[in-house]
């Protein structure tokens, strides 16, 4: 999962909403930075112990700037807390090459945009990619209030036909209701969603169980996730570095290895951004995390360590 990392500077900082500052990084030697596309992210190297992932929010395509939209976290473990206090204009850091694991299907016929508070930034680079190639969409931004909203009057000015703003604290006739907005499934329509994971899975289910999208057509991203270890307890099988370990109830894989001396490396260690996959060869893992499609959970030959678990009472993994 590693890739070059790109030195680059913060050359803007705007605070836009309650807790919310957009972050403009440029390439430290000047050149044009790696072109992404829509739905794109980096990780972000905050310090030596942190790495956190954050979409790109800029119009994609090749330019000197990605541009960052970063809620403070009053739950944060420590990521957008120290970026909220250290990256001011001139602090310079490190950020992966753009990756995406969220990308857009353009052939589609129309797509239904939604982003709950900061996970309205995906959208963006999705809603201008989509503006770009003249396709039908709607783009729906539900938010707590319009003072927590990031981002308000870009997109008020950039999709004034396609926005549609949903605010917790106004009336009813405004509320976002996913039931009526995606409508019975018609060839060709796709949904997108990116927020709070309780809203993602009420958005995805109504889509899914509600409104009959097919699953290639319903498309997501977490971008943080609860993670609960507890579970019985299972031993794990190193194979390369033959060492075996038991992962007690409360403890993740990674936890158990690194008491035994194997560091995985990790990034979220919320199972959202696959940096910590590992191959499976024997066992079935109980698959607890955002990252792998359920086909690939159906395959069980590979397994996120920072968050799940084992069906068996015994997982070999190639590590
Ligand atoms: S570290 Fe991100 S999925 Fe495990």
């Amino acid at each position: 999962m590693n890739s070059e990392l790109i030195d680059v500077v913060v050359t803007g900082r705007e605070e836009q909403a309650d807790g919310v500052a957009v972050f403009e990084l440029s390439r430290k030697d000047g050149d044009l930075l790696p072109a992404f596309e829509a739905g794109a992210h980096v990780d972000v190297h905050v310090s030596p112990e942190i790495i956190r992932q954050y979409s790109l929010s800029n119009a994609p395509g090749h330019g000197t700037s990605y541009r960052l939209g970063i809620l403070k976290d009053p739950a944060s473990r420590g990521g957008s807390i120290a970026i909220h206090e250290n990256f001011n204009v001139g602090h310079e850091l490190q950020i992966s090459e753009p990756r995406n694991h969220f990308p857009l299907n353009m052939s589609g016929e129309s797509s239904i945009l939604v982003g709950g508070g900061i996970g309205v930034t995906p959208m963006l680079t999705m809603a201008y990619a989509l503006k770009a190639e003249g396709k039908s969409f709607e783009f729906h931004y539900c938010c707590r209030s319009r003072s927590s909203a990031g981002f308000l009057a870009e997109l008020q000015s950039e999709f004034a036909e396609q926005l549609h703003l949903h605010f917790d604290d106004e009336g009813d006739e405004q509320r976002f209701n996913p039931e009526q907005v995606f409508g019975a499934y018609a060839e060709g329509k796709h949904v997108y969603v990116c927020g709070p994971t309780g809203f993602m899975d009420w958005v995805i289910s109504t889509a899914e169980e509600t409104c009959s999208y097919p699953k290639d057509n319903v498309h997501f991203e977490y971008f943080n996730a609860e993670v609960d270890n507890h579970g019985s307890a299972f031993e794990v099988v190193a194979e390369q570095s033959g060492v075996t370990v038991m992962v007690e109830d409360g403890q993740s894989i990674t936890e158990a290895l690194a008491t035994v001396g194997i560091k995985v490396d990790v990034s979220c260690e919320q199972g959202v951004c696959g940096t910590c996959l590992c191959d499976v060869l024997e066992g079935t893992p109980d698959h607890k995390d955002h990252f792998l499609t359920d086909e690939e959970k159906e395959d069980n030959d590979q397994i996120v360590v920072c968050c799940s678990r084992s069906k068996t009472d015994r997982l070999v993994l190639d590590i």
